[in-house]
């Protein structure tokens, strides 16, 4: 379904796609040759010889996004993808990296990165950003540590009668927690006990963080979770480490407290936007969870949740599937019946559950086309087909991109004017433009797929 709204472009001045275009992409380009050394200099054989030559490709690719190329059609690697790559391609018409639609390139960069291990004997199920993930993940301890020790204290209070009310604040609270989890900067999470929730002093440090939530839909969500009687939710998941630790958490919390029976996760099918989470990012993640050299405090509750999600996973109770779908370059207007590239079996998918989630930046482009609109644009405009499709969906995305909508008159004025502000105190003046993907705010929409 083509979007009446132009794209954001790589042109654009005024856009991250931009500086994402010309300054970002180069230096991920940079650590996937510096990650394919390091594996290439443990490896002999023909793996080692694979590694060299991939090594030389993503050089290779390196330099054409950095000076300008076009964007050629991917070659042929066996994958249903390809096809719908290049007919896009052709599409949207020719382009070169400095000017192509932001979404498109860079999906295409990540493809084609894939594309290169497809073409190896021994690389084939290789991840560029293991290393990284991982790293990262190892150095949100304290949070982790944090958040488990909240967790084993809550589901104990679960067990006993819990009412409504009380139900319906954790359930917000958790969402905050899987939000923020987002974004890098963690420092707007609250850290209360069930008793200071409900107290005065919870409610202020709650609007303290939520002034920052430009859209906040969650008692949609909490309505479209509570009136259907256990049943299923659905994470269309972002980011590995510290971040699928939060959405891990929340299913958890749905599946203690009976708001649902079954969660499902659906992680990426190939290495993606860096951090994106793969199906084996389950098992790595009990794997670190369960590693007292990695994780070294608060051992009881980490080893109470590990526990938990090794029963659930045993159970069937949260479960993985993951489709090619969420790889390809086509915005989530094709989740409807006949959508192209997968989308229609995850419409058919999905209408199945209760409430679809969706975290993370990129998921909101693709929900928006990442397209221009003007920011007091309707969600359900931005949307396209998936408004009415029967699908009731959540998005929980901190701002990392130029594409926000939903916005009230002269809101994006007021943010603007309060970017220059903090920019100029901290010596950096900017334009006010960049308050959009500083990641300090955050988007919550819902859709009940009926309107
Ligand atoms: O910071 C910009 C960016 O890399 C975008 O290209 C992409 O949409 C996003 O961040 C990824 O963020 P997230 O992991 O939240 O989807
Ligand atoms: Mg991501």
């Amino acid at each position: 379904v083509p979007c009446p709204v132009p794209p954001y472009i790589n042109s654009d001045t005024d856009s991250f796609a931009f500086t994402s275009a010309r300054s970002r992409w180069p230096v991920i380009l940079t650590g996937i040759v510096d990650d394919l050394s390091r594996t290439t200099l443990e490896s002999d054989g023909e793996k080692s010889e694979e590694g060299k030559a991939l090594i030389e490709k993503v050089g290779a690719l390196k330099y054409e996004v950095e000076h300008d190329r076009t964007l050629v059609p991917l070659e042929d690697d066996g994958l249903y993808d390809v096809a719908l790559y290049n007919s896009e391609l052709e599409r949207q018409g020719p382009m070169s990296w400095g000017s192509a639609p932001w979404l498109y390139s860079e999906c295409y960069m990540y493809r084609k990165l894939y594309g290169y291990l497809q073409t190896t004997a021994h690389w084939k199920e290789y991840d560029f950003f293991a290393r990284q993930k991982l790293d990262a993940f190892k150095s949100s301890e304290v949070a982790v540590a944090e958040l488990a020790i909240r967790y084993k204290t809550l589901s104990g209070q679960l067990h006993g009668s819990v009412s409504k009310e009380q139900l319906h604040l954790l359930f917000r609270e958790f969402i905050d927690i899987s939000l923020w989890g987002n974004a890098t900067d963690l420092s707007l999470l609250t850290n209360l006990s069930l008793d200071q929730l409900q107290s005065l002093q919870g409610e202020k440090a709650r609007k303290e963080s939520e002034k920052n939530i430009l859209v906040n839909d969650v008692d949609k969500a909490w309505d479209a979770i509570f009136s259907v009687e256990g049943g299923r939710v659905d994470l269309i998941l972002d980011n590995a480490g510290f971040e699928f630790y939060t959405d891990v958490l929340f299913a958890l919390f749905l599946l203690d407290s009976e708001l649902a029976d079954t969660v499902v996760l659906h992680p990426k099918a190939m290495p993606w936007f860096v951090s994106d989470v793969l199906p084996v990012d389950l098992p790595v993640l009990i794997n670190a969870l369960g590693s007292a050299s990695v994780f070294t405090m608060a051992r009881e509750e980490i080893d109470f949740l590990r526990e938990q999600l090794v029963k659930y996973n045993e159970e069937g109770k949260i479960i993985v599937r993951s489709s090619g779908f969420w790889t390809t370059s086509l915005a989530f207007w094709e989740i409807r019946e006949n959508g192209l590239g997968g989308g229609h079996e995850v419409w058919q998918d999905l209408k199945e559950s209760k409430l679809a989630i969706l975290k993370g930046d990129l998921n909101y482009r693709k929900l928006t086309y990442d397209a221009a609109w003007p920011r007091t644009t309707p969600f359900s405009t931005a949307i396209g087909p998936l408004a009415t499709n029967q699908v009731k969906l959540f998005s929980l995305r901190t701002c990392k991109a130029d594409v926000v909508v939903g916005l009230t008159e002269g809101k994006e004025e007021e943010l603007e004017k309060a970017w220059v502000d903090i920019t100029s105190a901290k010596g950096m003046p900017e334009t006010g433009k960049g308050w959009a993907w500083s990641g300090k705010w955050a988007v919550m929409p819902f859709s009940s797929g009926e309107n």
